[in-house]
């Protein structure tokens, strides 16, 4: 397929994938209510801690950041949290972000060991500093002090696995190339025309240590501006990070793109400036401060399932492809 081609099947896709959750979204633009929209099957019951926070009147910030912390606390998800794969010593490295629309201001932590919830530590450097990003040492020191607690992040399982990994006389390092793994990214509104974005993640299994992904930059894994909407991301970060990807993807929005063809846009954009991009493992997903929403993936090989909430209805969808 051309690439003049490609575009009207992107745009045709998009399109019908648009049309569809369209009658959604002038419904819950009616209603103003609530929407959570996050990666892979971890995000549903994730949205639904989100929901379930939010209608119990906390904040919009408090409803993100306890959705998240249910990935982070459930050790079979291998790729966020307690549990997640360490890097290539054997130690978990956390990154996560939250980013508020209303202030344009986001808290985050890079490579945060021994503490279970990264997002909370993250929305903490945002509530209590004026700081936005703060790393390793200092980041586990800070989260002491705001009344975390360290604990083991490797499980039997995980723990298992690196040693499996470092048997291998042939393993994968990340001095060479690159592997699988998934994030929690979460974007959401309140129905009031206020966004937050959050993500979370353990990064890549047997990363080098000191290795940040995507996930805990502003831009690159959240971005939020309560004026467009909120947009997160999940795969690839040393590939994403150079795309600065949710804060593109809110500016396609701001030129009037819906999130749908926002989140398209911007997988275009990737496979157009570099061919081999378009095997890579991106995924994104965008909100409007209306409530309609996008999700995309470059390919069929990770394609990403999204966990949409909306008026009280719990979804896993499969996102749009674009190779
Ligand atoms: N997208 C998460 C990471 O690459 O660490």
């Amino acid at each position: 397929m051309d690439s003049v081609d490609r575009r009207s099947f992107i745009k045709t896709v998009a399109g019908a994938a648009a049309l569809a959750a369209g009658d959604f979204d002038a419904r819950a633009a009616e209603s103003g209510g609530p929407v959570f929209l996050s990666t892979w099957e971890h995000g549903k019951p994730a949205n639904d801690r989100a929901a379930e926070v939010f209608k119990s009147g906390a904040s919009l910030l408090d409803a993100i950041e306890k959705g998240i912390n249910v990935p982070e606390n459930d050790p079979n998800v291998m790729s966020v949290g307690y549990g997640g794969l360490p890097n290539e010593e054997g130690m978990v490295e956390l990154d996560a972000a939250i980013m508020d629309g209303t202030r344009h201001r986001a808290g985050a932590v890079a490579s945060l060991h021994n503490i279970k919830n990264p997002i909370s530590v993250a929305r903490q450097v945002l509530e209590k500093t004026k700081h936005t990003t703060m790393a390793g040492e200092g980041a586990f020191r800070f989260a002491l002090r705001t009344g975390f607690k360290p604990e083991q992040l490797l499980t039997p399982e995980s723990l298992k696995r690196w040693l499996e990994w470092k048997a291998k006389p042939e393993r994968e390092t990340f001095w060479l190339s690159a592997s699988n793994h998934d994030t929690i990214g979460m974007v959401g509104t309140d129905g009031r025309g206020h966004v937050v974005s959050g993500c979370s993640t353990s990064g890549l299994a047997w990363k080098i240590p000191g290795r940040v992904g995507d996930s805990p930059l502003v831009g690159c894994g959240v971005y939020a501006d309560d004026n467009v909407g909120a947009a997160s991301a999940t795969g690839d970060g040393d590939l994403m990070t150079n795309y600065c990807t949710s804060i593109s993807i809110v500016h396609y929005m701001a030129r009037g793109m819906s999130p749908q063809d926002a989140c398209a846009a911007l997988l275009q954009h990737v496979a157009d400036s570099d061919p081999a991009n378009r095997a890579g493992f991106v995924c994104v997903i965008a909100i409007s401060n209306k409530g309609e929403v996008g999700a995309a993936s470059m390919n069929s090989k990770f394609r990403l399932k999204y966990a949409l909430w909306r008026d009280g209805q719990s979804q896993l969808l499969d996102s749009v492809v674009l190779y």
